[in-house]
């Protein structure tokens, strides 16, 4: 995660500096080009640093009613209440098996066919809507179904979006290859049970008293405005 993170910020950087050179080469009187440099980067720093944001990682699959249950009443909410304050990284995957074959991979899921489908779906939605705090509320609107075809129609349309790109991936090799990489990713870590919640990188254990919200405010160093508001989300008591 860190790895990618600052992968992106490094290429980001040396796509700018190559770019710059580049400037720098054909007006080579010109003294532009380094003040451009210098006030990119200080709007990069500034607002990468400014907002303190806690990560919330979601290990998951999309037919587990633990998972269902944890996307519609805690995840939603808290999202829905402070999502500038996240970075939400889902991971539709689970406990499936990536299966390699000759030239291609196949998936077992624990819930069946149906299910890696769905896993798709959620995937595919990453990828497709581009923004995390939509796609992770889309992802919690297919929970409220059963995320499948129908579940997408549905809550493209409750969100007033195009759902069909988002189907159109999870049949083809995009959802193939979006699967293939989560799953790698969930196969970096360990767990027993999804979902399975890391916040800060820290797995968070549920207990039957605590609201979800409370954890993720509690890892703030300073817990943001909407902390301060007296959580509505109800006690949770998953057991
Ligand atoms: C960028 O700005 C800082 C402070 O404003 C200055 O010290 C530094 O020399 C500048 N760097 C470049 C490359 O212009
Ligand atoms: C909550 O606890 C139950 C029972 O231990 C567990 O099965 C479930 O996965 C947990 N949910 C979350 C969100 O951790
Ligand atoms: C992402 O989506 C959320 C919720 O729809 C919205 O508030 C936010 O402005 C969007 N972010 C960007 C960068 O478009």
């Amino acid at each position: 995660m860190y790895f990618f993170k600052n992968f992106t910020v490094l290429v980001a950087i040396t796509l700018y500096n190559v770019r710059c050179d580049g400037v720098t080469d054909v007006v080579n009187e010109s003294t532009t080009p380094l003040p451009d440099l210098n006030e990119t980067n200080s709007i990069e720093t500034s607002t990468s640093s400014e907002i303190e944001t806690v990560k919330v990682e979601v290990y998951y699959e999309s037919l587990c009613p633990y998972c269902e249950r944890f996307f519609v009443n805690k995840l939603e909410p808290v999202v829905q209440s402070m999502h500038q304050y996240l970075d939400i990284k889902l991971y539709p995957f689970g406990n499936a098996d990536i299966i390699e074959e000759d030239d291609h991979y196949r998936f077992r899921c624990q819930h069946g066919k149906l299910e890696c489908y769905g896993n798709k779906l959620h995937a595919c939605a990453i990828d497709i809507l581009k923004n995390v705090t939509k796609s992770t509320l889309f992802n919690c609107c297919l929970f409220e179904f059963f995320s499948d075809d129908e579940s997408v129609d549905e809550c493209a349309t409750r969100m007033k979006l195009n759902g069909d790109p988002i189907k159109e991936c999870a049949k083809g090799s995009k959802g193939n290859e979006l699967l293939k990489y989560y799953g790698d990713e969930t196969n970096k870590i360990y767990f027993r049970g999804v979902p399975h919640i890391r916040l800060n990188g820290i797995p968070y254990r549920n207990s039957s008293k605590k609201i979800f919200k409370d954890y993720v405010c509690a890892a703030f160093k300073n817990p943001p405005p909407p902390c301060n508001t007296v959580s509505t989300t109800s006690a949770s008591t998953d057991e």
